[in-house]
C-alpha cells in the first residue's frame, strides 16, 4: 500500500504514500533559500518520497517565525 500511488482531490497524483511533513529547516540566508536548503530538498527528492512539504516559507517578512525562515515576497527566488 505504501508504494501505491495516491490521487488527491485536486487531481494531482503522488507516486507513493511516503509523505515528508513540514519541518522548520532554518536554512535561509538573508531571507533567501540557501545552497544548503536547496541541497537538502534535492537529497530528500532523491530519496523517493511521493510528497515533500516545505517548512516555513513566508510570503511577507512580517510573518517570519524565526530569523532563518525563507521569505518569498517577490520573484527573486522563484527559480
Ligand atoms: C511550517 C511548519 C513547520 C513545521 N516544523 C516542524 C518542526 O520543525 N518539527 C516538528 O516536529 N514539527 C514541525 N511541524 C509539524 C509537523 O509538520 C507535523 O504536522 C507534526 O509533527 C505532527 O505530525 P503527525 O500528525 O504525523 O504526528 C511543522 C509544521 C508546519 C506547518
Amino acid at each position: 500500500m505504501l508504494f501505491t500511488p495516491f490521487t488527491f482531490q485536486n487531481g494531482k497524483t503522488a507516486k507513493n504514500r511516503i509523505f515528508k511533513s513540514a519541518m522548520e529547516e532554518q536554512l535561509a540566508q538573508n531571507d533567501q533559500p540557501s545552497e544548503k536548503l536547496v541541497r537538502l530538498y534535492g537529497t530528500w527528492a532523491k530519496g523517493g518520497a511521493g510528497v515533500l512539504v516545505t517548512g516555513n516559507v513566508m510570503v511577507a517578512e512580517s510573518g517570519k517565525g524565526s530569523i532563518n525562515d525563507v521569505v518569498i515576497s517577490d520573484s527573486r527566488s522563484l527559480e
